[in-house]
């Protein structure tokens, strides 16, 4: 199995050049200086638009081109089938209104307690104006899926069954194939929000049998750009919102509106490359559970951690707080010592945070660019913060926690 060379890899990022230790990748990851490289050499070489007879233009088209190829092969799927946008949201709020040109009064969409409010609100929106029910299918105390629950909630009305593949909150990793299986078996479609999953796992989306799935590149080390798979039976029976003389060829293209960001279709090609030439998923997977394991292994005592307990059934993003210490003080005084980590509430995932009730909390995400020496000194600080304000030694405690209140 390819192995990952954590020095080589490191090499490859100024962001990385100093001590700063970012622990915060499910809000966005470093990018490794080939990403910005293509995005200058596109802007160099091929600043313009599709459809002009001169090399400009053509550089272009064939970019467009290699975007979708390389997409293509990173989802599994074919190169029409692939929807470029702003970002996940966007297409998100775009497609869902596409589809609901066919939906109608009393048509039902399920959606979960995991999910992220990009993969809750378009359809709340929609429900508003159309007259639809979202239900919201629940998790175990653990954080898993229901399934029994979601089968329940399943009827002959239900159109869309909207999950993420992994919850950007605690981490937790849904059986895709499993859900789609379901919401097939209710003739619904299966929408999946893969957003935290694209950074730790590779994916299929035919093998799992996903009608629309959702990505953004920012968070596996490209640029900001969203990225969609719809099945092509699916996208051909929709009506695109588009401008009339936009071409229906390939499929994706007529969801896609305006002018696509060329510069950022050459640093994700460029993304995938690293990807690859880091030894891909293999590589990624077996040394993010080495860092994940460590920090398990490392975490002070009087930290709490929410949903799954061990490396096994997650991606590594942790959902931690320390009972009586604000965790927006911790993530400042972190800061403070060279720590990139996140203090918030619900990190968007307003139906989980409603369940689990965690009130703040620190998110812990790991990228393949961490090393176990980071992991190390992370657990370290974060013993002697905690620790330190238990015992009435942090100057700056009961300011924060004062505010917090
Ligand atoms: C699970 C999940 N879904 C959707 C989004 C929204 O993605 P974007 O920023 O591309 O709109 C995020 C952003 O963090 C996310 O974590």
């Amino acid at each position: 199995m390819a192995q990952l060379d954590i020095a080589e890899v490191r090499s490859r990022f100024s962001a990385l050049g100093d001590d700063f230790v970012y622990l915060d990748a499910p809000g966005g990851t470093q990018t490794p200086d080939e990403i910005s490289a293509a995005m200058a050499r596109v802007n160099q070489e091929a600043s313009g638009n599709l459809g002009a007879p001169y090399g400009t233009s053509h550089r272009i088209e064939s970019l467009v081109e290699q975007a979708r190829d390389a997409t293509a092969g990173f989802l599994g799927c074919d190169p029409d089938e692939i929807i470029f946008g702003a970002n996940m949201t966007s297409l998100n709020f775009t497609l869902s209104r596409t589809l609901a040109r066919n939906l109608s009064a009393g048509d039902e969409i399920l959606v979960t307690r995991l999910d992220h409010d990009a993969n809750v609100a378009p359809w709340l929106d929609l429900a508003d104006d159309l007259g639809l029910t979202v239900k919201h299918v629940d998790v175990h105390d653990d954080t898993t899926l229901d399934l029994a629950d979601l089968r329940g909630k399943l009827t002959a009305r239900t159109k869309v069954v909207a999950f993420p593949w992994a919850a950007n909150s605690v981490g937790t990793i849904v059986d895709a194939s499993a859900v789609c299986e379901l919401a097939h078996e209710a003739g619904a479609l299966a929408w999946i929000d893969a957003v935290q999953y694209a950074p730790h796992e590779p994916m299929d989306v035919t093998a799992i049998g996903a009608d629309v799935l959702l990505c953004s590149a920012y968070k596996f080390c490209g640029p900001h750009l969203g990225i969609c798979y719809g099945r092509r039976s699916l996208l051909e029976s929709w009506r695109p919102y588009k401008a009339r003389p936009v071409p229906m060829q390939p499929v994706g293209h007529r969801f896609e509106t305006g002018t696509m960001p060329y510069e950022l279709l050459g640093a994700l090609v460029a993304s995938y490359d690293y990807l690859d030439s880091i030894g891909g998923f293999d590589a990624v997977r077996d040394w993010e559970r080495q860092l994940a394991e460590r920090l398990l292994a490392g975490l002070p005592p009087a930290i709490r951690l929410y949903g799954l307990r061990g490396t096994a059934g997650r991606v590594p993003t942790f959902l931690v707080n320390a009972p009586g210490v604000p965790s927006s003080w911790l993530s400042e005084e972190l800061a403070g010592r060279g720590f990139g980590v996140w203090s918030h509430d619900s990190y968007y995932a307003l139906g989980l945070h409603e369940r689990i009730g965690w009130g703040e909390a620190l998110r812990i995400g790991l990228a393949h660019y961490n090393t176990l020496d980071e992991i190390d000194r992370f657990n370290q600080a974060l013993a002697e913060l905690v620790a330190g304000y238990q015992n009435g030694h942090a100057p700056a405690a009961d300011a924060a926690a004062a505010g917090h209140r």
